[in-house]
């Protein structure tokens, strides 16, 4: 009887305590308030577990059996995990989501993927996406991305990549979008709203802002280099885009692996405190690059695994990807009264904020849907989006005659290896998606073309060539009224770890296009790679070029679609085109130097090469449509403006032929004398025109006095009086001109 009583009593006081919600249970209590209540619960170790990012994998069938992976799900259950990167699908997050409900405050775990240019449906790689300056789709493109991977367990992608590079060299510019801060940033803040919507459903995903700061200045364009930029540059080239997409609101920012001015990217103070937390006020997480903790040893900043711990978390840098240093070493570290508690609180403080904004301690599973996740994935209206994308992506660098678009009736020959091969399709930033679902461009002729292609490989894997190869390359031709030449790199050759010393057109490739050029017929490159090639050499023999990029799931439809005119190539390079290697790095926006180079080469001692011209192939903002357009009548509303004036800005933009068309129309300033020196041209703002034909149409721009200024080296903005040049034009290099004062 006495025993019976006892159980009554212990049963009914169980349930109704676990009917009282702990303070940071109950979501009608405002998020700060739940953080302040969990941090007070946790011990120093749990707090350190939050800090720590492991690499995930597999965590049901033979995983379960795998010693490295049980110690994961051991870790998790201890609460000595806060995120994991790299687990996929909704079966294997939920699976390790229950381990983290076995820990002893049910912390939920977050998980973090490289959702860089799609989940499954692949988009253009973002350095193709930045060349159709079209923002909507950027964000269409991101939200979609973001749509696909929530719905498969996704919460966090480590995207957008904001460094700025001019070194097609390295393989991540594929990442980017290209050398021009301005450009890149409202990109970058695109990206950033379109993967992170408002981050209240389990439709979005949280952005990470990377890398930061600089990676995109790495010395040879080696990966995992050196860098070493002056504030100067940092402030006017590298940290604006980062900066953007801060402000648009991104939740959380990546450490880069590099330097900057003799420090790690994870222990460097300056950039993680001074800059991104107090100066540009970043409310969210940092995020740890892959062991970039720890390979402060390696740089000779840190003496071991504790030392890389302590230096990251006084440098203000907080979530430890992969290094395992910070739950190892952060509680001893407070012991020692090395770290106070009130720095990890704030680190952890961060994490938990947004596990609570994500919704995952009401549900930890709320993005473990598996109805969803075969829904959402790789649906038609996606599959659109990215053949829209696509199409708007491809650069039209050259088209003489106008020979494209092709006629309707046109016999093609499709020469190329990468025009049939699926696995060269894609670089390894593809999350889920898979080659042989994507279109190649082969297929995607076939298609648009029926009956009037046909194909040779012209030459191997590797892009040498041999006479069997040609020859067959030259017998698919015969019949040809027009030649396809599908040139370029593989796509497996771009991203992280892909550097290149020589970005170049093959010896092999050259020689077929050499061959096929004395047929005298038309030939057009379509130019496949994840960054901009040399492309001197190549263009020699051939008509026209349309730069292709890596295009993702829908590339040879919308190759297909340019070709035949069905739409009009609209995208403009949003990377310099260099004439030859040694010319890198080549840029729109550099300085005037002491010795400018005259237009007219002739004379001696000038900044300039004796064996190649100073300026590259194609310059930053190129790209042809199937459309003329004449620039005219350029000017401003006032020829001085005082700081609290706007000026306005016309030209008079003509469509010069019967075809409608659209045209990016660019405007750059110069600031000709100013205390810190200014680039020859900075693009300043952009607009999409579409004009019916033979369309005459004035194109008005704003221009503040903020569009004027740049930064000193502490960061912040000045303005400085005295004589500017205005221009407009389709492209960097090919404007007009007009000047003012400013007072
Ligand atoms: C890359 C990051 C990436 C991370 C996680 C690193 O090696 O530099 O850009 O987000 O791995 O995959």
């Amino acid at each position: 009887m006495k025993f019976s009583l006892v159980l009554l009593f212990t049963s009914l006081f169980c349930t109704a305590h676990s009917q009282t919600k702990l303070p940071y249970q109950n979501e009608k209590l405002s998020i700060d308030l739940r953080v302040k209540d969990l941090l007070g619960r946790m011990t120093v170790e749990e707090k350190a577990g939050q800090l720590n990012q492991l690499n995930g994998g597999a965590f049901t069938g033979p995983a379960l059996k795998d010693e490295a992976q049980k110690s994961k799900m051991k870790l998790v259950q201890e609460g000595k995990v806060g995120s994991l990167l790299n687990v996929i699908g909704t079966k294997e997050t939920r699976a390790i989501q229950e381990y983290a409900m076995k820990s002893r405050l049910k912390i939920p775990l977050l998980f973090g993927l490289d959702v860089i240019h799609g989940y499954k449906t692949i988009f253009p790689i973002p350095l193709a996406e930045a060349c159709s300056w079209n923002l909507d789709q950027i964000e269409t493109n991101s939200s979609v991305a973001a749509k696909e991977a929530a719905s498969a367990g996704i919460h966090w992608t480590f995207a957008p990549m904001c460094d700025i590079s001019n070194d097609p060299r390295w393989g991540r510019v594929m990442e980017g979008a290209g050398e021009d801060p301005y450009l890149a940033s409202v990109i970058s803040a695109k990206r950033v709203k379109g993967f992170q919507g408002n981050l209240k459903g389990n439709e979005n995903v949280m952005a990470c802002v990377k890398h930061f700061a600089a990676y995109g200045a790495v010395e040879g364009g080696r990966e995992y280099n050196t860098v070493d930029v002056s504030r100067f540059m940092l402030w006017n080239k590298y940290l604006p885009s980062y900066k953007a997409a801060v402000e648009a609101g991104a939740a959380t920012v990546m450490n880069a692996f590099n330097v900057v001015e003799g420090v790690p990217a994870s222990g460097n103070k300056y950039l993680v405190n001074d800059v991104l937390k107090k100066k540009w006020g970043f409310k969210g997480f940092l995020v740890s690059d892959w062991s970039s903790f720890n390979e402060m040893i390696n740089h000779g900043y840190a003496k071991d695994s504790k030392d890389a711990a302590l230096k990251a978390m006084q440098a203000g840098s907080m979530m430890d990807m992969e290094s395992s240093a910070s739950y190892k070493y952060l509680p001893e570290l407070i012991k020692e009264g090395k770290l106070t508690l009130a720095q990890l609180d704030e680190a952890v403080g961060k994490i938990l904020y947004y596990k609570f904004k994500l919704g995952l301690f009401e549900d930890p599973f709320y993005f473990c849907n598996a109805r969803k996740e075969i829904q959402n994935l790789f649906t038609d209206e996606h599959r659109n989006i990215a053949r829209q994308a696509a199409v708007q992506s491809i650069v039209m660098l050259k088209n003489n005659e106008s020979i494209l678009p092709v006629k309707n009736d046109a016999k093609i020959a499709l020469i190329g290896h990468y025009a049939e091969s699926k696995e060269d399709m894609f670089d390894f930033w593809v999350a889920q998606g898979k080659t042989d679902e994507a279109v190649s461009i082969l297929e995607g002729f076939e298609q648009r073309f029926n009956g009037n292609v046909t194909y040779a490989k012209g030459y191997m894997p590797d892009n040498t060539t041999t006479e069997t190869l040609i020859n067959e390359a030259i017998q698919n031709c015969y019949n040809a009224d027009i030649i396809f030449v599908n040139i370029g790199i593989s796509g497996k050759m771009a991203g992280e770890d892909r550097a290149l010393a020589q970005p170049e057109i093959s010896q092999g490739q050259i020689e077929l296009l050499k061959t096929l050029r004395k047929l005298g017929k038309p030939i057009v490159a379509l130019v496949s790679s994840g960054r901009p090639l040399v492309l001197t050499e190549a263009d020699k023999y051939v008509d026209a070029i349309l730069q292709i990029w890596i295009l993702g799931t829908e590339a040879g439809n919308a190759v297909a679609d340019v070709v035949s005119g069905d739409q009009s190539p609209t995208g403009k390079t949003v990377m310099s085109f260099p004439y030859a290697v040694g010319q890198i790095p080549v840029y729109y926006n550099h300085f005037n130097t002491n010795r400018p180079a005259p237009s007219d080469p002739g004379g001696d001692w000038y900044s300039r090469y004796r064996d190649i011209p100073n300026d590259p192939l194609y310059p930053f903002g190129y790209g042809l449509t199937y459309t003329q357009f004449g620039y005219s009548d350029l000017r401003l509303s006032k020829s001085t403006m005082t700081k609290s004036d706007t000026l306005t800005v016309k030209v008079t933009l003509s469509n010069q032929s019967e075809r409608p068309g659209e045209e990016i129309v660019q405007l750059y300033i110069r600031d000709h004398v100013a205390s810190l020196i200014r680039p020859v041209k900075e693009l300043k703002a952009f607009q999409r025109v579409k004009m019916a034909p033979a369309d005459v149409q004035d194109v008005t721009f704003k221009i503040s006095a903020k569009d004027l200024s740049f930064y000193d080296v502490n960061g912040n903005l000045v303005l400085e009086p005295g004589k500017f040049s205005i221009f407009v034009g389709g492209n960097s290099r090919d404007v007009t001109e007009a000047v003012f004062e400013l007072k």
